[in-house]
């Protein structure tokens, strides 16, 4: 999001603030990718972010949800998204959260193990509601980004191994309130790499063919998510290559006749809409470095903590110092280099190290952008601290 050096200045920080127009838009970019192919169905992945300010556009545009907990079924169906078009997934469902998916109608569960299929089994017979089920497979292929959210390898927890695949489905269809409904994909996340999909497609086609030879049919193939988004330039791009994302499914998968393909994109729907304001608190000269100390923390944005993530940062204040200049001054300010740091008890509460910045002040404004996803969500209240408010960018410039 793009927040103008203008833009009032009296925002209570930390908060994050949402493009809408820019989410509304990234859902067009969706809709003419995915128009003309009525048999591709986008769900939206609840835990990037559950704002109910996003989760209502994203109603609007027609995308089903994808929930891992009883918590977001909750939040999926609050918002208004049809049970029907709401899948289940997760490495460990409680039991109370498989009995509300159940009760709640929801479209599907995406089964991990078959320790998990029995209990669904076992909690659909004594509701007697019947549970549509499919599955997890591990499809055992590697995916470039952070160690920390690949999924698709076999050493990972997700998932079912593919040498088990033909017999949970054969358990699964023994099952009386049981149908099996077809197979589920995710092999990680922030891809930008076109080729982890390709793999990905290539290996669905290889399990379609053992499927057939044992005479069985999925209904439903579900690749996930994983689409990534430009961190580093997000001006520049602040809508993913939707195209060249289903292309490669378009190009690459063989569905067969009736097939339902599933998406399940988190990030790359809300990332770039979000950006986290904070206000320097000092700048702190030290004997080495240069510290701009600002009121947010890993307890508003963890990713940088967590797995070294960069979010690109602008002090929106200094901008606005820039333009304000008078005709015949040099537009300019003094770089300086800092490392821009949270408030946290916590040593790894850095949000950026040695970046360059425009002299920077006590009271500045700054942007941490592509904030969208993982942000808000992942938000807690280590030290005490509250959960940040959320603005829109219409709530934000309605301001007096
Ligand atoms: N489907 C499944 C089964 C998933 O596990 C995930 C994300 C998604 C879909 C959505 O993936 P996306 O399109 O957002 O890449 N907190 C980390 C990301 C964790 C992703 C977990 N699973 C981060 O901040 O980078």
């Amino acid at each position: 999001m793009q927040i103008q050096p203008t833009s009032p200045i009296s925002v209570p920080t930390p908060c994050y603030v949402y493009d809408t127009a820019l989410l509304a838009r990234t859902l067009d970019a969706i809709k003419a990718q995915t128009a003309g192919h009525d048999n591709f169905h986008v769900h939206y992945a609840i835990k990037a972010n559950a704002n109910p300010k996003l989760l209502g556009l994203i109603v609007d545009a027609g995308l089903g949800a994808d929930c891992v907990s009883g918590g977001e079924i909750e939040v999926a169906l609050q918002a208004g998204f049809p049970a029907s078009k709401i899948v289940f997934a997760g490495v460990g469902k409680a039991d109370w959260e498989i009995t509300l998916a159940l009760q709640k109608g929801i479209g599907l569960f995406n089964v991990e193990s078959t320790e998990e299929l029995e209990i669904i089994h076992s909690i659909a017979t004594d509701l007697n509601i019947r549970a549509r089920v499919s599955f997890r497979i591990n499809p055992d292929v590697g995916a470039h980004t952070h160690a920390h959210i690949t999924t698709g390898k076999a050493e990972n927890k997700f998932g079912i191994d593919m040498t088990d695949m033909i017999a949970a489905i054969r358990k699964a269809e023994a099952m009386p309130l049981v149908d099996f409904m077809g197979l589920h994909f995710h092999i990680g996340s922030q891809l930008l790499d076109m080729s982890d999909f390709e793999a990905l497609c290539d290996r669905i086609n290889e399990l379609q063919i053992i499927l057939e030879k044992e005479g069985l049919y999925a209904h439903h193939i579900n690749v996930g998510g994983g689409l990534g988004i430009d961190y580093e330039r997000p001006t520049e791009h602040p809508i993913p290559d939707f195209k060249a994302y289903f292309d490669t499914f378009k190009q690459r998968l063989h569905l067969r006749e009736g097939q339902q393909l599933h998406f399940e994109l988190g990030r790359s729907i809300v990332g770039q809409t979000g950006t986290l304001l904070t206000r320097v608190l000092y700048v702190k000269h030290g004997h080495q470095k240069q510290f701009a100390i600002v009121d947010a923390g890993m307890t508003e944005l963890i990713r940088p903590a967590l797995y070294g993530a960069r979010h690109a940062i602008e002090n929106l204040s200094a901008q606005a110092r820039m333009d304000s200049m008078h005709d015949g001054e040099v537009r300019t300010s003094p770089t300086e280099t800092y490392d821009v740091v949270g408030p946290i008890c916590e040593s790894s509460d850095v949000f950026a190290k040695e970046l360059s910045l425009p002299e920077t002040r006590r009271g500045d404004l700054m942007a941490i952008r592509s904030a969208g996803a993982y942000g808000e969500t992942m938000a807690s209240c280590y030290n005490c601290r509250p959960l940040p408010p959320t603005f829109t960018t219409e709530e934000l410039f309605q301001q007096p």
